[in-house]
């Protein structure tokens, strides 16, 4: 039987989160660099709980999508319990065409269950439809630990130590991390995940 990853089941569940409920903390300490009329994409968006925070706070300019059907079908749910307006989609990261620029630009630990080649082109194409002055935010599980068996079957781009921020040596970087963190999820044993977390600006000039 084909495995699915664990977050497929509880994406159809409507009644229990996934991953913790809050905002990322990244999205906190840099929310002052964003205006409220910024163009914003998550990619990988899951259940929402980033874009729901920002649509929240007035950010009225959302696009979301994931690869889930499930993910994004609950997302649509709740938006439309919350009165939330964020343009929720079905897409794939491997294959996303930007139709626009971007403000800020985010995704957190999706880039590693896609290819190497992809996701860096990925970023690669981000960093083209950035407004000078624009904002990414970018975690990634790295190959520091080995995959936990949660992710393990799926998780075929992990990323090397420190790669994440060889692709921006032009944008100035405004915050570097790597660290290795416990997880838990419903229905999945503790485990661990390496992260390499990074917040950068375009400049002017790129
Ligand atoms: C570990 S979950 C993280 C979800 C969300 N970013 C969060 O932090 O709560 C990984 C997410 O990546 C999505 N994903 C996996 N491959 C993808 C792809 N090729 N394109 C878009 N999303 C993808 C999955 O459907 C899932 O929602």
């Amino acid at each position: 039987m084909e495995e699915i990853p664990f977050w497929e089941e509880t994406y159809r569940t409507r009644d229990i989160n996934t991953f913790p409920a809050e905002p990322n903390g990244t999205i906190l300490e840099f929310e002052h660099l964003l205006k409220k009329d910024s163009v914003i994409l998550e990619a990988g968006c899951g259940e929402g709980q980033n874009v729901r925070y920002l649509a929240k706070n007035g950010y009225c300019d959302i696009d979301a999508f994931d690869l889930s059907e499930a993910g994004i079908s609950k997302l649509k749910w709740l938006c439309e319990r919350e009165g939330l307006n964020i343009n929720a989609f079905v897409d794939d990261l491997s294959k996303f065409h930007f139709a626009k620029s971007y403000d800020l630009v985010m995704t957190f630990a999706t880039l590693c269950f896609v290819e190497k080649d992809e996701w860096r082109h990925f970023i690669e194409d981000a960093k083209e439809h950035t407004k000078p002055g624009g904002i990414h935010i970018i975690h990634t599980f790295t190959n520091t630990v080995p995959a936990s068996p949660d992710i393990a079957p799926f998780a075929v781009g992990l990323a090397d130590e420190g790669e994440i921020l060889d692709l921006y040596s032009e944008w100035e970087v405004l915050q570097f991390k790597t660290y290795v963190f416990d997880d838990e999820h419903p229905n999945v044993p503790k485990h661990q995940h390496a992260v390499n977390k990074l917040v950068a600006r375009k400049k002017a000039s790129c």
